[in-house]
């Protein structure tokens, strides 16, 4: 007996969203590595600066490139994200960061370490501890 006339000897009929589902799944998909892809695009070219621009590297110019969409530019918080500095409690650990940027949560998304790597989230966590003692 052929596959065909299986399903409809027991009366079972296909998924109706089976053509849509994928779809669906192929879109999100793409809208997801689209969101990657402006985060994860290659960087050797990115990291060399014009003539006259500030070097890029550095905790302020991690913290801008990676963070401050949602954290603002000195960490002060936006709509988005809360403030990584200027908090009342003190300075955010390193500890704290790092756990947070390899383990996010709600809208912020992972940073693995092949994008920012341990070194990189120290000089950011550098950076805000710097701004909290000298706001
Ligand atoms: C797309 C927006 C977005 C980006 C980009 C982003 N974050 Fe977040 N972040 C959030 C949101 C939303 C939260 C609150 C939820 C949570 O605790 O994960 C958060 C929380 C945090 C927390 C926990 C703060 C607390 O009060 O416990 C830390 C630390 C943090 N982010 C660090 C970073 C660092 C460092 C970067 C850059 C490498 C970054 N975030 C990039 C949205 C973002």
């Amino acid at each position: 007996m052929r596959p065909q006339r299986a399903a409809q000897a027991t009366g079972r009929r296909g998924p109706r969203w089976g053509r849509y589902g994928w779809a669906a799944v192929g879109t999100a998909g793409a809208l997801w590595l689209g969101v990657l892809g402006v985060q994860a695009a290659p960087s050797s070219q990115q990291d060399v600066p014009r003539p006259g621009e500030p070097p890029r590297t550095g905790g302020a110019y991690w913290l801008g490139r990676y963070c401050a969409g949602c954290h603002g530019a000195r960490g002060e918080g936006t709509i988005i994200g809360p403030a990584l500095a200027g908090r009342p409690d003190g300075p955010l650990s390193y500890e704290t960061i790092l756990y947070r940027v390899r383990q996010p949560l709600l809208l912020m998304p992972d940073f693995p370490p092949e994008l920012l790597p341990d070194e990189r989230v120290r000089e950011i966590a550098d950076y805000l501890a710097s701004l909290q003692s000298s706001p």
